[in-house]
């Protein structure tokens, strides 16, 4: 089944279900998830400076012999290379890449030192056509309200750690007034809760898996998902989740799963 797209505010499409290579570092291990995704129908790879995996992605990619314009590419600016270096570490990634874009380019992390300068950078390459699509990532509402109130094109998109342990309902609600796109990363909570009962009766009822309800509950509050996997069953499993639907009676028992759980960074005290 074909995966669908949201639209972002500049226009252009990202396609709703996204692999995360998050700790895919190993060479082999990345190129085998980036291949097993493109054969289970993924279209869409989310890598990052920090993941130091940009030169295995883009190998894949390429030997993959799928036209570019079909593959949804992020990478992220690492905290380190934000501020002055950030334009030259970029180009660094699209070396890595070997690519002439990617299709969305995030500032990883709102470092107070550096986020603000950082952001007409982010537009220059933007400007260039060397990013089709810039955002952030780990934004709270504070963090974007300050880059609304100065910036020149808005950010389209802000990954954050989203799932049904950590639903964020306010955050995403401004995301969606504003016309950002709201990623989920970690949206299987690392797979730390996955036995939760209430997740396995929901899963039973509808014939999936615990990991297939926190996606497809991702994509029905209209964020995307970007569920990690290195393993070739697991990967194909996390991107079959347009064949159901959660229900209202559903979505009311996941709302009640929330619990402020945080697996990654949290940036709520970031000033
Ligand atoms: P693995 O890579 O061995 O599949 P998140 O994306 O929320 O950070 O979660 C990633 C973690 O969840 C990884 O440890 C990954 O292990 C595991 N995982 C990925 N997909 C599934 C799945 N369908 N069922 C159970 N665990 C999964």
């Amino acid at each position: 089944m074909a995966v669908p797209s949201l639209k972002m505010n500049n226009g252009l499409e990202i396609p709703q279900v996204g692999l995360g290579l998050w700790q895919n570092k190993d060479k082999k291990d990345c190129i085998n998830a980036v291949n097993w995704g493109l054969e289970a129908g993924y279209r869409h790879f989310d890598s990052a400076q920090a993941y130091e995996n940009e030169q295995f992605l883009g190998q894949a990619v390429k030997a993959s012999k799928i036209p570019r314009k079909d593959i949804f590419i992020t990478t992220k600016i690492r905290t380190a290379n934000m501020g002055n270096q950030l334009i030259e570490t970029f180009d660094e990634s699209l070396e890595k890449l070997q690519m002439d874009y990617v299709d969305l380019l995030l500032l990883h992390f709102p470092m107070t030192i550096s986020r603000r300068i950082s952001w007409p950078l982010m537009e220059e390459i933007y400007a260039s056509g060397r990013a089709k699509t810039i955002g952030v990532s780990n934004y709270t509402i504070t963090h974007l309200e300050e880059l609304l109130a100065e910036c020149k094109v808005k950010p389209a998109v802000n990954q954050v750690e989203l799932h049904v342990f950590l639903q964020q309902p306010d955050l995403v609600d401004y995301c969606k007034q504003k016309g950002i796109v709201v990623e989920a990363y970690s949206p299987l909570a690392h797979a730390h809760n996955i036995n939760d009962p209430v997740l396995a009766d929901i899963a039973q009822k509808h014939g999936k898996t615990p990991a297939q309800i926190m996606i497809r509950w991702c994509v029905q509050i209209g964020t995307v998902p970007l569920p990690k996997s290195a393993n070739k069953e697991r990967i194909a499993q996390n991107i079959d989740v347009f064949d159901f639907e959660l229900d209202q009676d559903d979505m009311k028992q996941i709302a009640g799963l929330e619990s402020d759980m945080r697996t990654s960074w949290d940036p709520t005290h970031v000033e």
